[in-house]
Order: structure tokens, then sequence, then C-alpha cells
């Protein structure tokens, strides 16, 4: 059974715009999808493992090319399972609003605890990168406050950052639903919610996952 991995970055819950486009997303996905199984990871709830001195060595011994051991191995447990989590994933859906030009720290949080070496990435030669998922999709429904599609593209660190961190670990196919502004008055925030949620649910049809 094909799993989809919904990753949810904002804690707003029912005031949420961007879980408003993902669930226009999620709703013509499981009536077009009805064998797909939807799990859900909420990242406001959850209680992710600490990146602290304790757990850090263990990418230290990973970038060497060594596998975990010891103590390591076990503090790294709950890690190991949510990069478990994430791998086994045939389609990923990202629900993050922009904060501060960039992604909220929980989500950033969880991409510093799965984006592993020999998990998620390994080097070949001359220190060569390659991602080790392959013919995986994701979409990404991001919503932002202000406008960044014509004059200020360049303060928008989301969607580049998003492309690089996923790209690196092989996921290129990334499909954006962007809904902005959503902070520059009610009229605007509305029609542009409406459109999102429709491109977000006409993708949902059309997705070849
Ligand atoms: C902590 C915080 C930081 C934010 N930073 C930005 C920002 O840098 N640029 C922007 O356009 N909007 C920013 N916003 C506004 C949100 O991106 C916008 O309201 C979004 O629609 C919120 O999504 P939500 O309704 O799913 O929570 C910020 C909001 C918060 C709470």
């Amino acid at each position: 059974m094909k799993r989809l991995l919904h990753i949810i970055a904002s804690p707003r819950e029912d005031e949420s715009r961007t879980l408003q486009v993902a669930e226009a997303f999620l709703e013509a996905f499981v009536e077009t999808h009805p064998e797909w199984v939807i799990d859900e990871l909420d990242l406001g709830k959850e209680d992710l493992p600490s990146m602290n001195a304790k757990q850090v060595g263990g990418k230290y011994v990973l970038l060497s090319g060594k596998d975990l051991y010891g103590r390591l191995k076990e503090n790294w447990i709950e890690i190991v399972q949510h990069i478990d989590r994430f791998k086994t994933a045939d389609l990923y859906l990202i629900s993050t609003p922009m904060w501060n030009f960039s992604i909220p720290y929980m989500l950033k949080h969880y991409i510093d605890l799965i984006v592993q070496p020999r998990y998620l990435f390994r080097y070949v030669d001359k220190g060569k990168a390659v991602g080790l998922l392959q013919d995986k999709k994701m979409v990404v429904a991001a919503t932002r406050g202000g406008q960044y599609a014509g004059g200020s593209k360049d303060l928008d660190f989301q969607e580049p950052y998003l492309r690089t961190i996923f790209g690196f670990i092989g996921i290129s196919d990334i499909e954006f639903i962007k809904a902005e502004p959503m902070d520059m008055g009610v009229e605007i925030q509305k029609q542009k919610l409406e459109e999102a949620k429709t491109a977000a649910a006409e993708l949902a049809r059309r997705i070849d996952a």
C-alpha cells in the first residue's frame, strides 16, 4: 500500500491558511487515490529528539563512513525511526508558512534530524554527494504574509532552501503551491487562498504518483 507523508509545520490548526491549501490537496487526492494511506506528522505536536551534544556526534561517525555503534546507536533510535518513516514514504506533502523569509524552526529541526549521511545521502568521488532517494515526488503547500512573486523574489529563502535540501537527498520533483499575500488585506487574501486551493485540488487529481 502506498503512503503519503504529510509533514505539517504550521502550529495554527484551524486558523492555518497553509492547512486549508493542504486540505484541498488531500481531499482531491484521497478521492482520486483511494488506496493510498495518509500518514500525518504534525511537527508542532511532535516531541522531536534534540540534536544536542549527546546526539550530534553520530553525524560525524556517519560522515566518517562508519555505522553508528554503542551508546550513540542507542541515542539515535528515535532519529533513525524518523528517517525510516520519511524514507519509506512514496509521496510527500509539506505544509509550511513562511517564517522570517524561510521556514518555521520545527521544520528546520526535522530536516536537521533526518538528512543524514549513509541514510539519505552519501559521498562518492572527490567529496561529491549523491542523494539516496530516487523517483519520489514532493508537494509543498506554502503560504506567505507578503508578496514575493515579482519584486521581492530575492527575499524568498523558503522555496530555494526546500528545493536545495530535498534536491540534495534526491527529491528534485517538487511542486510548490503558493498562497500570497496572506497578510496584506482581507480581499486579496481570500482571493489568493481560493486560487491556491483550486490549484492544489487540480494538482492532486493530475499528479502521477
Ligand atoms: C513567526 C512568524 C514569522 C513570519 N515571517 C514572515 C516573513 O518573513 N514573510 C512573510 O511574508 N510572512 C511572514 N509571516 C506571515 C505568515 O507567513 C503568513 O501569515 C502565513 O499565511 C501563516 O500561515 P498559517 O496561517 O498556516 O499559520 C510570519 C508569521 C509568523 C507567525
